[in-house]
């Protein structure tokens, strides 16, 4: 890639000019879109089982329905990002055994066990609301299908979070043991919450490049603080305590000073080594090889039909 060509690369992003599939990019932008777009993608996929395992154990019909619809969104989500990867040339079947062979990441946030039904309250409210924080922004993505994607995502993800939101004030509303499952609840998602967001700027890898690019608009420490300034608040409407004894409120900066995150926790969660990461991975091979005679059915039946047609 000659000097000359990265520079008008450069001067289309600088000019907000969108960058669609058959436009010529480097390599690096094309091989950095891949890398996110598919690990986005898995967290979509993977997303759905935390929550999928509480649909028939939801307390009301009102609430099978609406999380049911929450698993479903994730899954369209999975699918609209799947097809985004593939305007780059890479194929779902690639991403789907990279998924499987443990080689693909995907967000170290399902790797936590969903252990009551006040975790579905705090997964809507906390999970989904880093994820509107972070998706909010790549609805600006300098990648056209990736950021035209994201405008619906944005939508459905604000339904999400404020069905959470609305599980944990229900909750913190009812008995005694009802709030004390919301605290406990927010005690083990507020800080794997926050990692979603990734390493600390000074320590995340491709952030500079992926600035330069607008693919990422804010850092990943901008977008954490963003989100904790937001939170904090509606942590103080439920009556309930965010589980950080160092979160002060600093006026000079117009936001919250937080306690150090356990970085050590997010590194061995990423490579592998989280409570549930073997369970997750193990799942979606098991969904993928129960659902194989789908998969040849449909395409028996798609066969069929050609050749009809063609006769
Ligand atoms: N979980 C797992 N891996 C992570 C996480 C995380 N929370 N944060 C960072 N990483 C990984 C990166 O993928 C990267 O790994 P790689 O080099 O092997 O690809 C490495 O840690 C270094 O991090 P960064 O240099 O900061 O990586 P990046 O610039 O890609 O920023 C971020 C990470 C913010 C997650 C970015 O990829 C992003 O915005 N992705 C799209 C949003 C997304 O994936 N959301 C998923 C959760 S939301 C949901 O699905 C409901």
């Amino acid at each position: 890639e000659t000097e000359e060509f990265l520079a008008a690369f450069q001067a289309r992003i600088d000019a907000e000019e969108k960058i669609e599939p058959t436009d010529p990019m480097p390599q690096g932008y094309r091989r950095t879109l891949i890398r996110q777009i598919g690990q986005h993608a898995h967290s979509e996929i993977v997303g759905m089982l935390p929550e999928g395992n509480w649909i028939t154990r939801a307390p009301s019909l009102k609430r099978i329905l609406a999380l049911l619809a929450k698993v479903q969104d994730e899954g369209g989500h999975g699918l609209y990002l799947y097809s985004a990867a593939e305007t780059l040339g890479v194929t779902r079947e690639q991403m789907t055994e990279e998924l499987h062979a443990g080689k693909a990441k995907y967000s170290s946030i399902f790797n936590y066990p969903a252990l009551s039904w006040a975790d579905m309250g705090a997964i809507g409210w906390l999970v989904d609301g880093a994820a509107i924080m972070n998706q909010v922004a790549l609805c600006r993505c300098s990648y056209g299908p990736y950021a035209r994607a994201m405008i619906r995502v944005c939508a459905e993800e604000s339904f999400h979070q404020r069905q959470g939101y609305e599980i944990m004030l229900t909750l913190c509303n009812g008995t005694k043991e009802q709030k004390e499952m919301a605290q406990d609840a927010l005690n083990r998602f507020w800080w794997p919450a926050l990692m979603m967001f990734g390493p600390h700027d000074g320590d995340s890898a491709h952030s500079e490049q992926s600035m330069k690019w607008k693919i990422k608009r804010f850092s990943n420490d901008a977008l954490r603080e963003k989100f904790i300034n937001a939170t904090v608040p509606q942590a103080e409407f439920l009556g309930l305590t965010v589980p950080d004894p160092d979160l002060e409120w600093n006026e000079e900066k117009g936001g919250y000073e937080h306690g150090d995150i356990n970085w050590d926790e997010f590194w061995r969660v990423v490579k592998g080594d989280g409570v549930m990461n073997r369970e997750r991975v193990q799942m979606r091979k098991d969904a993928w090889d129960n659902g194989a005679w789908v998969r040849e059915a449909a395409l028996a039946h798609a066969q069929k039909r050609a050749a009809k047609i063609a006769a």
